[in-house]
């Protein structure tokens, strides 16, 4: 079992759209047993997987002593792709663990989960709190998807740092250049001083997700955005078996 987070300080930079889309990758492409946890409270993964939310906010209490997060799963439409949802009730999540004390919560629900799945993907809401440093300690890569901007690479440098706090042996970073659209030389730029990143389009296919409802390899297989996201999936596999 390996987890996979996608993660960055920064909102609206194509976290959730990766998340997701990479999950279905591993589902359907890797054929792997998948895990979708969404621990944003906005609850966007869930919305992009076609799955409504349940009317109980209750996606909190899987932090809590004792409880068992397959009462929360879901099954998505795909096979091998479930689904942790979120819901407001983590809002509080940061003072929930705080007040739990205990730093390896999340650790120890992956570890229980293992026996389940093979991947297991974070969409992270942006934040610097007991949530990143708890998903920084469970995670076995982080992806960080960046639009090429001043902004977003000042936001790379704080979640560098973050990840860095999990102390010796944290997570490799996986910097991904988000939104990229070679018409622009700014962008065009970004490409050019960062060669080896991988690189997801800015595509109205992508866009399409949250109208369709379902992730870019499921409606439009044959597009150079659903190409992006399973050349991404590669390299955090390839990533992955390299550790
Ligand atoms: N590569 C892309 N091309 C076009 N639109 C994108 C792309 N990635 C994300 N978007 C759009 O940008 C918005 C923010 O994306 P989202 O995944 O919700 O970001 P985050 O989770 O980081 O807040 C959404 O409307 C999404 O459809
Ligand atoms: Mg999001």
């Amino acid at each position: 079992m390996a987890s996979i987070a996608v993660y960055s300080v920064k909102g609206g930079v194509g976290k959730t759209t990766f998340a997701v889309n990479l999950a279905w990758c591993s589902a359907q492409i890797s054929r792997r047993k998948t895990l979708l946890w969404d621990l944003d409270p906005a609850n966007g993964a869930g919305f992009l997987l076609g799955i409504d939310p349940g009317k109980k906010h209750t996606a909190h209490s899987v932090f809590a002593d004792g409880s068992d997060p397959a009462k929360l799963i879901q099954h998505s439409r795909y096979p091998g792709l479930d689904l942790l949802p979120a819901d407001e009730s983590l809002r509080t999540l940061d003072r929930q663990l705080d007040k739990l004390g205990k730093k390896k919560r999340l650790t120890k629900l992956v570890e229980r989960l293992a026996k389940d799945y093979d991947r297991i993907i974070f969409d992270c809401p942006p934040v610097l709190n007991a949530v990143s440093t708890q998903v920084m300690r469970a995670a076995n890569v982080v992806i960080v998807p960046l639009p090429p901007s001043p902004l977003s690479a000042r936001a790379f440098e704080t979640v560098v740092e973050e990840v860095r706090g999990a102390g010796k042996g944290h997570p490799p970073i996986l910097p991904v250049l988000s939104m990229i659209d070679m018409r622009r030389s700014l962008h065009r730029d970004a490409r050019a001083a960062n060669p080896t990143w991988p690189v997801v389009p800015l595509a109205s296919a992508i866009e399409q997700c949250a109208v369709e409802r379902q992730p870019v390899g499921a409606f439009a297989p044959k597009s150079p955005a659903a190409r992006a996201f399973a050349q991404l999936w590669t390299a955090i596999e390839r990533k992955l078996a390299s550790k």
